[in-house]
């Protein structure tokens, strides 16, 4: 660690018990499916930063077009001294944008489940920003949990949830998700999310299938970590990716589709694949501004601004709670 860099870990455990749980659950229901955050082991969060990277993933670069592009506003409306909390912050890359453009942040705090890599990103991050606290929680943030005593007590704490990961529930969990937000940042909260918009489904399904592959290598990473971490023997090479948009829920549905006829052992247990056989791995819902607003305004969510590129592919809200 550098000199002058602020760096604590706070670890909260999330199960190692809830993969073998959730696959075993999951496999052995009439339509089979394993939960999407399980994608991001150490391989898992490598793939999903290459697919950011691809051509036909335009959310990641558009995103942050709009946060570069919006910095000073979006810096302007958080105001001095604040405790910036973000769900899920992965690589932490987009964060420096907004650290860039802030006023004095008196906490950075990412939380993710992925332990190494939530300690790599964070020490970097705090080694490029010596005067930001930077405070990171290994936890699970689709259940509650506490967060550790802040610096900063007086500064509003700014919830940042961008990558459109809140697509990635559904409409039900994600309103959950935002009440249990919405009580993790207290009274006087404000949030600053990122959220895909509708568009052409060609667009969309490219963005899905992309075609070096590495959509499907990301996918497919969830059933070779089965067989890593639960000594199972799924046939990977009998198992193809496949992502489809339907236009009557507004989402990109994401499956596993078994090749052949099958059974694999998983944790001692025996599995049956029919040809065909889909096993889900994720919805990514797409919404429109007034959609999304109607959502978050369910959490206690009140809209104070919104932004989007010129194509209009892509959406940054910004809310207050009310
Ligand atoms: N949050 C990302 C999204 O919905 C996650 C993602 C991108 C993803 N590509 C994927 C998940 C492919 C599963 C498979 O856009």
């Amino acid at each position: 660690m550098k000199n002058g860099a602020s760096f604590t870990f706070h670890d909260l455990a999330p199960g190692e018990e809830s993969f073998r749980d959730a696959v075993l659950t999951g496999l052995g229901r009439a339509t089979k499916r394993i939960p999407c955050k399980f994608f991001y082991d150490a391989r898992g969060s490598a793939l999903f930063e290459e697919i950011c990277r691809l051509p036909e993933y335009y959310p990641t670069r558009t995103e942050i077009a709009i946060l570069e592009d919006y910095s000073t506003d979006i810096a302007a409306q958080i105001g001095p001294h604040c405790r910036l909390i973000e769900f899920g912050s992965g690589g932490s890359q987009k964060v420096r944008i907004l650290l860039q453009a802030l006023d004095r942040p008196a906490a950075y705090v990412p939380v993710d489940i992925s332990r190494e890599h939530l300690r790599d990103a964070a020490i970097s991050l705090a080694e490029d920003f010596p005067s930001v606290p930077v405070i990171a929680v290994c936890a699970d943030y689709t259940r509650p949990f506490r967060l550790p005593p802040l610096p900063g007590a007086g500064g509003k704490r700014i919830g940042f949830f961008p990558g459109s990961t809140i697509g990635n529930f559904e409409p039900e969990a994600a309103v959950a998700f935002l009440t249990n937000y919405a009580r993790i940042l207290g009274a006087g909260g404000e949030m600053l999310v990122g959220v895909d918009l509708k568009k052409d489904t060609d667009i969309l399904e490219a963005a899905y299938n992309d075609r070096a592959g590495v959509t499907a290598a990301f996918n497919l990473n969830l059933l070779e970590r089965v067989n890593r971490e639960l000594d199972g023997d799924l046939d990977i090479d009998r198992f193809e990716h496949l992502a489809l948009y339907s236009d009557a829920e507004g989402r990109v549905e994401i499956y596993a589709r078994s090749l052949a006829d099958q059974s694999a052992r998983i944790a001692g247990q025996r599995f049956y694949f029919a040809k065909d056989e889909l096993v889900h791995t994720e919805y990514s819902y797409k919404y429109s501004v007034g959609e999304f607003r109607a959502l978050a305004a369910r959490a206690g969510f009140r809209p104070v601004d919104t932004w989007t590129d010129p194509a209009e592919l892509f959406s940054v809200h910004y809310f207050r709670l009310r």
